[in-house]
């Protein structure tokens, strides 16, 4: 049976992103106040401010697709209106057929037409379930999915145990997360509840974000012998995302366990730490650098949340394609590809400048220094101010005062 748009019962209109053309509620008719947030007021979720998200889950499923070289099938079990699911069958070549699902009536509706729309019928199955239910429909050998997308309101850890049964050995998974309050510390008993992790509210905690996430993962793939790799992440303002490649067998879960541990952080140098002595007897709780207590911030994954060659396959990719905001992505993968390599967490200069009441020097003169020096040292995406790098925090705070005090002698 054929949709027409009259089956859509409230003011909708039709955008372009990527590829493809999408019938999305018209968010401009749901704000009755101006502290209204549009995508979430309209009876089907719709947030075009994810275009970036989903620009670059593009660019991972076609890089994901190269590296084992064969015809994929997508699932994407909250879907709302579809563009993300339909975007993978349009774009990433490859892609053999896509299941998305959501349980809101009201979008499968949209979906569905959305799927005509586009001409995709014969490749692109909707469904209207709860997505765990669904999810589970496809957990048996041979019924799994090479890649799936969870993309939810706030945290995907209720759908990770259905998600990692319903993907293939060697599948790859992509989960958002929005539910950043918890994640990054403003609320860590909920953090604690839903990753398994305590959080700390410091200014790397978009990175402890992705880390509690991919712990949370880790441990969740563990309980069915199932190992991760972490191949690539990002973070934005409100959302960070992170894509990982299954593993099975009950070694490559314990290798997978072995990159859990804790990052211990002093708030009066900065200085910080990864330990994986799970109880930290031997350890004394105190900053090595100045004696004060270091605070605590796991369990979570201390392992790479970056594989260098895919973001550079990612890179190579973008630069084969046009996106509306292609300088963005290719600022996001120049930045991840310098840090994927790096030490875990970085430095904000401004906020040790803060600390020592000094004028905020250029992050990309402090980095220069510091590789001058014989440490290691990046930019990252996670912060523009911020400095991956090996040197201690006192050592940083030294050239800090350096550098200062050597511009203003000039
Ligand atoms: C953030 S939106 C998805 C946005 C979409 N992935 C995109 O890229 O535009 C989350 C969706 O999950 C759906 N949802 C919430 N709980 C669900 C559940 N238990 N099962 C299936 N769908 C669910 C909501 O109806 C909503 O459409
Ligand atoms: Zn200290």
């Amino acid at each position: 049976m054929t949709k027409t748009r009259a089956n859509i019962d409230f003011p909708t209109e039709i955008v372009e992103e990527g590829k493809v053309k999408i019938l999305v509620p018209k968010l401009k008719a749901f704000i009755k106040l101006p502290s209204d947030y549009a995508p979430s007021k309209a009876p089907v979720f719709y947030n075009p401010v994810m275009e970036l998200n989903r620009d670059i889950a593009v660019l991972a499923l076609q890089t994901y697709q190269k590296m084992f070289n064969r015809e994929i099938s997508v699932c994407e079990p909250l879907a709302s209106c579809g563009i993300r699911g339909i975007r993978f069958a349009t774009e990433v070549k490859g892609v053999q057929k896509v299941l998305i699902n959501d349980i809101n009536e009201k979008a499968f509706q949209l979906a569905r037409y959305n799927v005509q729309m586009n001409g995709l019928s014969k490749r692109v199955t909707v469904k209207n379930q709860d997505a765990n239910f669904f999810l589970a429909h496809y957990g048996a050998p041979r019924k799994r999915f090479d890649a799936i997308d969870i993309d939810p309101f706030g945290s995907p850890v209720p759908y990770l145990d259905s998600a990692i049964r319903a993907l293939r050995n060697g599948g790859l998974l992509a989960l958002t997360a929005t539910d950043m309050a918890p994640l990054c510390g403003v609320h860590p008993k909920a953090c604690i509840r839903k990753y398994g992790g305590k959080p700390l509210r410091t200014e790397y905690c978009h990175e402890l974000a992705v880390r509690l996430l991919a712990g949370c993962l880790a441990t969740t793939a563990a309980k069915y012998d199932i190992g991760i790799s972490v191949v690539f992440s990002h973070s934005t303002a409100h959302y960070i995302r992170i894509y990982a490649i299954t593993n099975y067998g009950a070694k490559k879960a314990d290798e997978s366990i072995k990159n859990m541990g804790y990052i211990l952080h002093c708030f009066n140098c900065f200085h910080r730490e990864t330990t994986k002595e799970l109880l930290l007897l031997e350890h004394s709780g105190r900053c090595s650098e100045c004696n004060s207590k270091l605070n605590i911030a796991g369990p979570l994954w201390i392992g790479k949340i970056f594989d260098r060659e895919f973001c550079e396959l990612m890179q190579q990719e973008a630069k084969q394609r046009k996106f509306r905001l292609d300088e963005r992505i290719g600022k996001i993968l120049t930045l991840i590809k310098g840090e994927a390599e790096a030490s875990v967490t970085y430095y904000v200069i401004d906020k040790l400048c803060d600390l020592l009441a000094l004028p905020v020097p250029s992050v990309k003169k402090v980095v220069e220094i510091l590789r001058k020096g014989g440490f290691q040292a990046s930019l990252t995406h996670f912060n523009s101010k911020g400095i991956k790098t090996d040197a201690a925090a006192m050592k940083i705070q030294q050239i800090l005062q350096r550098t200062v005090k050597a511009k203003r002698q000039t």
